[in-house]
């Protein structure tokens, strides 16, 4: 007989959940980029209230927890992730009101929710930058070389592009990994210590669940600034070791916020987490930043990088899991986010791939990070007009933060589709939500958008897509909701299983996984009953025929 999947067969109940100790060695986490999310005054820029009228929409998705991005009072030049005040809302998200309003509401609901903490740098506008004496002592001053103090103090480029240094008009230059607007702190100085632990305190007493450390991996730089010694620095990011990033000194910093955090929970019988954005060379010096007394989870960028080719994805998976077992903690998964290349576009201009990708990270053991838009399968818009672009690094001539390593998948891309973003910068994975209608803002709010959204995304809406069992949409929500009902998916144990060349087949408890990276049909043994697919899959007799760029999970 032929059985042919499209949509999710009905699986066993189990009991429980399937959770181990730790909420979040597990949960499926979903970033909400605040103002490109969803509108609520028309001013055409996602805000708290928003988002907070969203909510439902992401219980019903099934995801465990929100982490919102900064809405913090801002001037704005990147993002918002230049803040110059850690306990204001900017009146372009709302009000402090607003945000307590939304924690209560996701709580109400049972998700939690993450903020983002931003501790290497701050706004320019920041007070304490905006005092010179205080300046001086909480941020990183040098005096410039060449004869008149007239060339930077180092070396060091911008991620952003450009140098890592500005002079003042006083004469003396500030260091800043990204832009001028964000100076870095000066994390000898114990101040910093203190505020940072205070903030934290602020929006836990607010009630937030845990927070996602901006840059963890760049606070503390090497002993006396030393030159690189050549240029493109930006590049090596997360590829090799930097004076400014992954050094040793960053791990105490992280070792005080954990007993700042476990403290805070136990004393309330919670558990409050920190992740960390730490883009490291190597899984094993990511996993340092998950050690027991260290930060919760680390987003996995090697998998994020990783081309779509079965050796190459089995081996990032084998050096991710072993890496973060030898410490005791999960490996967080992430296919998308806001610096990067929406991974549909990433993947060789492939929805079918992104597909697969996706029920192949839900399926591996650990949590996963989902990025705001990936459900409905939208793609990197990659022809917006220059007049509209925000990213600082387009202004600087830079690239994306996180668009280092291979990024983009050119070379496995099916028929030369253009595989990249707009020259690797950020905005076109920053483009509004479609939510309902034909036409653009397609019920984002009553206004615009910030950026303009592409005129042939209305069969992309959430509802378009409700309700249809072939849309990407119901496949995340399919997914999501096996992977709660099912106790092998989540925290647990993986073994690979003898799968054909081009296709990776994993077990997990009472399921097994394959995924088919070829562009075209495999045949194999069928392996069980299948469950849920990224694209038809068809069992005749006891032979499964496998669809190009295809994910099958499989009752076993
Ligand atoms: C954030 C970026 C931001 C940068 C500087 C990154 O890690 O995700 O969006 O531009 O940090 O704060």
């Amino acid at each position: 007989m032929t059985q042919e999947l499209t949509s999710p067969s009905p699986a066993p109940q189990a009991p429980g959940t399937g959770r181990g100790p730790g909420w979040w060695r597990d949960a499926v986490i979903y970033q909400v980029y605040v103002r490109s999310f969803a509108d609520s005054d028309g001013d055409g820029i996602g805000d708290l209230r928003g988002a907070r009228e969203r909510l439902p929409y992401l219980k019903d998705l099934g995801v465990d927890a929100v982490w919102l991005t900064p809405f913090y009072a801002s001037p704005q030049a990147d993002g918002g992730y230049d803040v110059a005040d850690y306990r204001a809302v900017d009146p372009l998200f709302g009000t402090l009101q607003d945000a307590d309003e939304l924690i209560r509401a996701a709580h109400d609901l049972g998700l939690r929710v993450i903020v983002d903490i931003v501790p290497n740098h701050t706004s320019d506008r920041h007070p304490w930058f905006q005092d010179p004496e205080l300046a001086r002592q909480r941020y990183l001053f040098r005096p410039g070389k060449g004869e008149s103090g007239e060339l930077p103090p180092n070396d060091w480029e911008s991620v952003f592009g450009g140098p890592a240094w500005t002079r003042t008009d006083r004469g003396d230059w500030y260091l800043h990994l990204f832009a001028p607007e964000q100076p870095d702190l000066n994390w000898d100085n114990p101040e910093v210590h203190a505020e940072f632990e205070a903030i934290m305190r602020f929006w836990l007493d607010l009630g937030v669940d845990g927070f996602r450390v901006d840059v963890a991996h760049g606070m503390i730089k090497a002993p006396g600034l030393p030159d690189i010694g050549h240029g493109a620095q930006a590049q090596l990011i997360g590829a090799q070791m930097l004076p400014f990033f992954d050094q040793d000194g960053v791990h105490a910093i992280h070792r005080a916020w954990r007993r700042l955090l476990d403290g805070y929970g136990d004393a309330r019988g919670k558990q409050v987490i920190g992740v960390a954005e730490a883009w490291a060379p190597t899984a094993e010096r990511l996993a340092l930043y998950v050690r027991p007394d260290e930060l919760h989870q680390a987003f996995n960028f090697q998998f994020l990088n990783a081309p779509w080719q079965s050796d190459a994805l089995r081996s990032v998976i084998d050096a991710s899991l072993a890496a973060t077992a030898s410490v005791g903690a999960p490996t967080t998964w992430v296919l998308s986010n806001h610096d990067v290349v929406r991974h549909t576009t990433r993947l060789g201009g492939s929805l079918a791939r992104a597909r697969a990708a996706t029920l192949l990270m839900l399926a591996l053991p650990g949590s996963a990070y989902l990025y705001q838009g990936e459900e409905l399968g939208l793609p990197e818009v990659t022809d917006l007009p220059d007049e509209v672009r925000q990213d600082p690094a387009f202004f600087r001539g830079g690239r994306a933060t996180g668009a280092v390593g291979p990024g983009t998948d050119t070379e496995s891309a099916p028929d030369g589709a253009a595989a990249g973003g707009q020259d690797g910068f950020r905005d076109g994975c920053r483009v509004p939500l479609p939510w309902s209608g034909e036409l653009p803002p397609y019920g984002f709010g009553p206004g615009g958008s910030w950026l303009p959204q592409p005129a042939d995304w209305g069969g992309l809406t959430v509802a378009a897509q409700t309700g249809d069992p072939a849309s990407t949409l119901e496949l995340y929500r399919a997914a999501l909701e096996l992977r709660r009902r099912l106790p092998g998916l989540g925290d647990g144990p993986m073994s690979w299983a003898p799968a054909p060349d081009g296709v990776l087949a994993f077990t997990r408890p009472g399921l097994l996984c394959t995924v088919n990276t070829l562009g075209h049909d495999v045949g194999l043994p069928a392996p069980g009953t299948p469950l849920l697919s990224s694209a038809p899959v068809t069992v005749d007799d006891a032979t499964a025929q496998l669809p190009g760029d295809s994910c099958t999970w499989w009752a076993i």
